[in-house]
């Protein structure tokens, strides 16, 4: 049966583990003699309603290091449930492509394409969660400190659709995570209670808080986004009043430990959630967070689509 990648939680504890053991490997592999073509003659459509650097260059460049290819499908083309129905476009591209990846608005329109698609389907954001930006987060840290037990990361600023992954991920895989967020741009407490079940299993704790300096204190990475997702434009002037006690800067980050890393999803809005000290400073992870896009997501590209 094809499975598909919509969010984090799709994966067991076991399962994210093998895949971060599978993204070390291959991005050794790749830098030692580049990577075996685990996925020869596949091809990965990708569909794009919103722009992207990260996810598209990286996703198309991971299937070309395995030996497969990518097509960029722009949203004026296809016109996702516009020009066509959702359920149309999956059932048609499905018997094109081997597996589809999609950023979209809606979280809705990924689920309504993985329903109708026979081939794999992987979500590359949508405004409800971002979980391959969370699988190579998870993957990034678990590199920097070899290990992803007793850790705390602090996420600082809106709970959004990458706060969401994040939290995911943490409660999955057993790392303490902490969220400073205003009231009102809390993570949804449905979304809430279920990490908190999860994290229990797991043995790892989740705190909401509203004071970042209380979240950062022992945190190993600190974490931020945007203030203003993609699709949220209209509502910039308010979030840019309400969110600049939440910026990371030198002065937050001097309440952590010497050894806490700064990390983001990227693209950054230096001087609002980041500053350039913080960003560009010895404890930012924020490059090597980028470029472990490309291995952590050749992990779920041949778990999903490669022969088994
Ligand atoms: N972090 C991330 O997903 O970046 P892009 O929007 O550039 O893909
Ligand atoms: N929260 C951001 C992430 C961008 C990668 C957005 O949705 O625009």
């Amino acid at each position: 049966m094809k499975r598909d990648f919509l969010a984090i939680n799709d994966y067991t504890k076991t399962h994210l583990e093998e895949l971060l053991n599978l993204a070390l490997s291959l991005k050794k592999e790749y830098f030692a003699q580049g990577n075996l073509p685990l996925l020869k003659g596949k091809v990965l459509g990708m569909v794009f309603n919103k722009p992207s650097l990260r996810t598209r260059i990286s996703f198309d460049m991971a299937m070309r290091h395995l030996g497969g290819d990518a097509l960029f499908i722009s949203p004026s083309e296809i016109g996702l449930g516009k020009r066509e129905s959702i359920a149309d476009v999956a059932r048609v591209l499905a018997g094109y492509v081997s597996g589809i990846m999609a950023r979209v608005f809606e979280h809705e329109h990924v689920v309504e394409l993985a329903r109708w698609s026979s081939v794999p389907v992987i979500n590359g954001l949508s405004d409800y969660n971002h979980p391959c930006q969370a699988f190579a987060d998870v993957f990034t840290i678990f590199e920097h400190f070899g290990t992803l037990d007793d850790l705390n990361v602090a996420y600082v600023g809106d709970g959004n659709n990458v706060a969401l992954s994040l939290l995911h991920a943490c409660a999955r895989l057993g790392v303490n995570f902490t969220i400073a967020s205003p009231e009102e741009y809390d993570i949804k407490p449905s979304t809430w209670s279920e990490a908190e079940e999860e994290s229990r299993k797991n043995g790892c704790s989740i705190k909401q808080l509203r004071i970042p300096q209380d979240a950062v204190v022992d945190a190993d990475v600190v974490y931020t986004d945007t203030w203003t997702s993609m699709g949220q434009e209209e509502e910039s002037k308010k979030r840019e009043k309400l969110f600049p006690p939440y910026q990371v800067n030198s002065t937050l980050l001097k309440l952590a430990k010497p050894t806490t890393m700064v990390m983001h999803c990227l693209p950054a809005h230096r001087g609002q959630e980041i500053t350039n000290e913080v960003a560009d400073g010895p404890q930012s992870l924020l490059f090597i967070q980028a470029h472990n896009r490309l291995h952590a997501q050749k992990a779920i590209l041949v778990d999903l689509l490669g022969e088994k």
